[in-house]
């Protein structure tokens, strides 16, 4: 079972890497695998302001190619004193990789933390079996 008290703990270590230069915005997030591997990540911003990517992200692509297939558990934080719930694209990209009972804990305003899945954060995900299901007819 994922420990999300250490994952939240590697979340806020990793905000600290974040380069959010533009909008100050600083977010960390973990991942822990199947497999038992943690992954951190945070956002990365750019003077080309549409090329940032979300904490979340960096996170699950570190773990994908570390050759990673399933997340086991998520954590994401943002800056004290606000709520930060992962962005529409960063939960499609998470469902890719991770099934509707995963948990995925985010920090909130308040300073506790909000425990939900990845499930209830995107319900009826588009996903690889839609693909499939034309896989051939093209
Ligand atoms: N951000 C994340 O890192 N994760 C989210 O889920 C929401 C937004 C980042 C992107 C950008 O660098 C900054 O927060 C403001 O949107």
């Amino acid at each position: 079972m994922p420990d999300l008290a250490e994952l939240r703990v590697a979340a806020r270590a990793a905000r600290e890497n974040a380069y959010a230069r533009y909008s100050h915005f600083t977010v960390g997030a973990a991942v822990e695998t199947t497999d038992g591997r943690r992954f951190t990540g945070a956002n990365i911003e750019n003077a080309s302001y549409g090329l940032a990517i979300c904490a979340e992200r960096t996170a699950v692509f570190a773990a994908v190619l570390a050759g990673a297939r399933e997340i086991a558990a998520v954590a994401v934080t943002g800056p004290d004193g606000v709520t930060t719930p992962p962005c529409g694209a960063c939960r499609q990209v998470l469902a890719e990789f991770g099934t509707p009972d995963v948990p995925l804990t985010y920090a909130r305003a308040d300073g506790s933390w909000s425990d939900t899945t990845l499930g209830a954060l995107l319900p009826v995900a588009f996903d690889a079996a839609s693909l499939d299901a034309v896989r051939g007819n093209g």
